[in-house]
């Protein structure tokens, strides 16, 4: 029997990165992946924990299938990732969705395949949302999505504890892979036709501490790899990015000049109280440096509005944070309470209405500083790595810059892998227009 699965991910590229590993492990015992969950006969919700919105979403999610659990009874429901390895998430899927047949935590990812054979028996509520870790499970097949770029984790957990983020909770402690298995697996990807590769971790930069193989060290080797035209990694923690990084970036061409370099916030007290372990003045020093390697480097960040305890005054050093470092991209967030975390039980001394308003104010200046960087692309020719059709009209073919900006172009669909230079006619705040430059 033709067995299909339908995956939906929340979340981060950890989240689908790991959810290409399940579709592997899923073929393996007859699934293919289908788009229609109406079609599936296992479904698959992978959770992000990271803000309250996102697990909202999934219990809306997860109580919308129960229709279509009367309507075809053999259906398997799965609920896995991050949310799951969070205390009472378990039981209360237990309780209150009975309709759900497996839920599993992201220590429990390898145990796939025998999760859903024993789903597809006789079975009451299946859980595994053991804490226990600190192993790494090589060779899980992968199924990857399609396209030019493929990811590749390095490393696992957060030792960092930030004191809003639940991350550390529910991925456990860092734990890096060996170099000669990340090596193997950008090898694999490359021969596949795989164009761009990038590196996750939580926090590269702490990549293989206690032993000689720094992340700059691997990432030297990675663009050696044959094949491999662009790299890029994500997330570099302010508090350990090392000079001999930024020598590694600015010596390969195939490394792209793009760093995330997540700041969180611009005022220092804040910074404190999040545990972040770094000064505004040391950010800002850093920012330098990485443009005196790289002048022509892309730098994008996260940060959090609202954080508890947080004054509008403070949230000013924010704005004025933007300003100075004029990042090509922000993701901002609203702070969101995370039950268990040191930051939940601390007071907010602002009202949620003033939350929003500098979020919104935030929004604005980043939107202002966005088109002015985006308008000094006009007339430039770049180097754009072909991903795709656009979504929205087949003639137009999107792919980023070295600096990883969208680009949407006209072309044909024979030039999708491939670098192709374009000139910028018409940025805007978002994205670049150009043409085919020959
Ligand atoms: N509330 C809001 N945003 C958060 N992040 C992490 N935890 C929270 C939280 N409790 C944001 C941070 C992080 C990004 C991945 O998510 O900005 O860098
Ligand atoms: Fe969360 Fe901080 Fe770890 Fe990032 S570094 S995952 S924000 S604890």
């Amino acid at each position: 029997m033709n067995k299909k699965i339908y995956i939906e991910t929340y979340g981060c590229q950890q989240n689908v990165s790991d959810s290409e590993k399940i579709a592997g492990m899923a073929s393996e015992i007859g699934y293919t992946l289908c788009e229609d969950k109406a079609e599936a006969d296992l479904i698959v919700y992978n959770t992000c924990a990271v803000r309250e919105n996102a697990e909202l979403k999934v219990y809306g999610n997860i109580g919308a299938l129960k229709g279509l659990k009367r309507a075809k009874p053999h259906l398997i429901i799965a609920v896995c990732g991050c949310m799951m390895q969070e205390a009472n998430v378990a039981d209360r899927i237990k309780r209150v969705y009975k309709h759900v047949d497996i839920v599993f935590g992201t220590h429990a990812l390898h145990k796939f395949k025998d999760l859903v054979r024993q789903a597809e028996g006789e079975h009451d509520f299946i859980v595994d949302v053991e804490d226990i870790s600190g192993e790494i499970h090589e060779g899980l097949p992968i199924k990857r999505n399609e396209g030019v770029c493929a990811s590749v984790s390095i490393m696992y957990g957060c030792n960092n504890f930030c004191t809003y983020c639940i991350v550390p909770y529910v991925r456990g402690r860092e734990r890096s892979r060996r170099k000669e298995d990340i090596i193997a697996e950008v090898r694999t990807a490359a021969q596949q036709g795989y164009k761009e590769i990038m590196l996750l971790g939580q926090n590269v930069n702490s990549y293989g501490k206690g032993t000689d193989v720094s992340f700059a060290k691997l990432l030297d080797e990675v663009a050696g790899v044959e094949g491999v035209e662009r790299i890029r990694f994500m997330t570099s923690h302010p508090k350990d990015i090392s000079e001999e990084l930024l020598l590694v970036m600015s010596r390969h061409d195939n490394i792209c000049k793009q760093l995330h370099l997540p700041v969180q916030c611009g005022n220092n007290r804040v910074l404190k109280t999040m545990n972040r372990g770094y000064t505004r003045e040391k950010y800002f020093t850093l920012i330098d440096k990485a443009r005196e390697y790289m002048p022509d480097i892309t730098i994008s960040t996260d940060i959090i509005v609202g954080f508890p305890g947080e004054t509008n005054e403070e949230f000013e050093d924010t704005i004025d944070l933007l300003e100075r470092v004029r990042y090509d991209t922000v993701f901002s967030f609203i702070y969101s309470k995370r039950a268990g975390t040191p930051a939940a039980t601390m007071e907010d001394v602002i009202s949620p209405e003033e939350k929003k308003e500098n979020f919104n104010r935030l929004l604005e200046v980043q939107n202002r500083i966005c088109a002015e960087i985006n308008s000094t692309y006009k007339d430039k020719i770049l180097p754009v790595l072909v991903e795709g059709e656009s979504k929205t009209d087949a003639d137009t073919l999107t792919g980023r810059t070295d600096g990883g900006k969208l680009v949407h172009f006209k072309g044909d669909a024979a030039l999708i892998g491939k670098i192709v230079n374009i000139k910028i006619t018409e940025p805007k705040t978002w994205s670049l227009m150009g043409e085919v430059y020959e």
